[in-house]
């Protein structure tokens, strides 16, 4: 497994490789779960080439705490790449991917006002902003999202389309701990009890599935609400049912879209977002 640090010396590496070699591309954060490695295992299936990127993206946290707390672990993560037979670890420092300051505002078509965007003002953004310049660099014939962050996955595939980046995104669903609860590298940051309430997040959301028939849109999204913040150690941040494509609010369930049900909860300090799909 190759590791690079510079953008550079990744590209030489890929530049040596035929041209008629697939590249797959996952793009981490690192702090990495079964989750991510559904990911890699998925790109390892399906290209020549597969490069991990780990880096932890400043320009999307809006939150100083968070970026300054996000895990990292690195050495433990390098292992993990290996047993998935990765060719390429990318781990650039701040400096490499961001020589100047990202000066770019993206139009995301308005994907970035709702949900995480509206609690999480230029995150998206920053999204964006890393993506596309690690894309730049890999030049993936195929890049992996986790259907867990499902704004994000949109957002990705609106803006690939837009700048006509030719690279296939690939969906992957979401990996959950034998409890339910959707795997992030912010679980390992929860205090015990906040663990402990956590997968009623995803139990609440099964469980809507079930009721969709007996309860209207509006009647649903209280009905979670009420059943996650009976917890004293959760509070829901928004719960809404939106369609796949536009994120825009559902009203009916006659509505002719593919509905998605996404939800961001506040366990203590940490954020915890999961969806479902009804
Ligand atoms: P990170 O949170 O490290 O996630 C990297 C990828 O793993 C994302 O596509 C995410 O959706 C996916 N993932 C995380 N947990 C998952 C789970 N439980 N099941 C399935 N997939 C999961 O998302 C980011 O990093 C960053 O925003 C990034 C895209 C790397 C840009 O900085």
């Amino acid at each position: 497994m190759e590791i690079f640090n510079t953008k550079k010396s990744l590209r030489n590496f890929l530049d040596s490789k035929s041209e008629n070699v697939k590249v797959g591309f996952v793009p981490t954060m690192g702090a990495l779960h079964e989750g991510h490695l559904s990911l890699v295992r998925c790109c390892r299936n399906q290209n020549e080439v597969v490069v991990v990127s780990i880096f932890v993206n400043p320009t999307q946290f809006n939150d100083k705490e968070d970026l300054a707390n996000y895990p990292r672990t690195l050495d433990k993560d390098l292992e993990l790449l290996r047993q998935e037979h990765v060719d390429v670890v990318f781990c650039p420092s701040v400096e490499e991917m961001y020589p100047e300051p990202d000066t770019r505002t993206f139009d995301l078509g308005g994907l970035d006002t709702t949900m995480e965007g509206a609690f999480r003002p230029g995150h998206f953004n920053g999204v964006v902003q890393i993506v596309t310049k690690l894309f730049e660099v890999v030049l993936p014939h195929r890049a992996y999202f986790g259907e867990k962050d499902f704004q994000q996955l949109t957002i990705i595939r609106y803006i690939v389309n837009q700048l006509n980046i030719p690279v296939q995104i690939v969906p992957c669903p979401i990996v959950r701990e034998p409890d339910g609860l959707a795997m992030s590298s912010r679980n390992m940051l929860l205090g015990a009890n906040e663990r402990q309430a956590a997968p009623l997040i995803s139990q609440v959301l099964f469980k809507a599935k079930d009721l969709k028939n007996s309860l209207s849109v509006s009647e649903l999204k209280k009905w979670v609400v009420d059943q996650i913040d009976a917890n004293p150690y959760l509070q829901t941040e928004y719960f809404e049912i939106v369609d796949d494509v536009k994120l825009q609010p559902v009203n009916s369930w006659e509505d002719p879209v593919a509905k998605v049900g996404c939800i961001a909860v506040r366990a203590g300090k940490i954020r915890l977002i999961d969806n479902i799909r009804f």
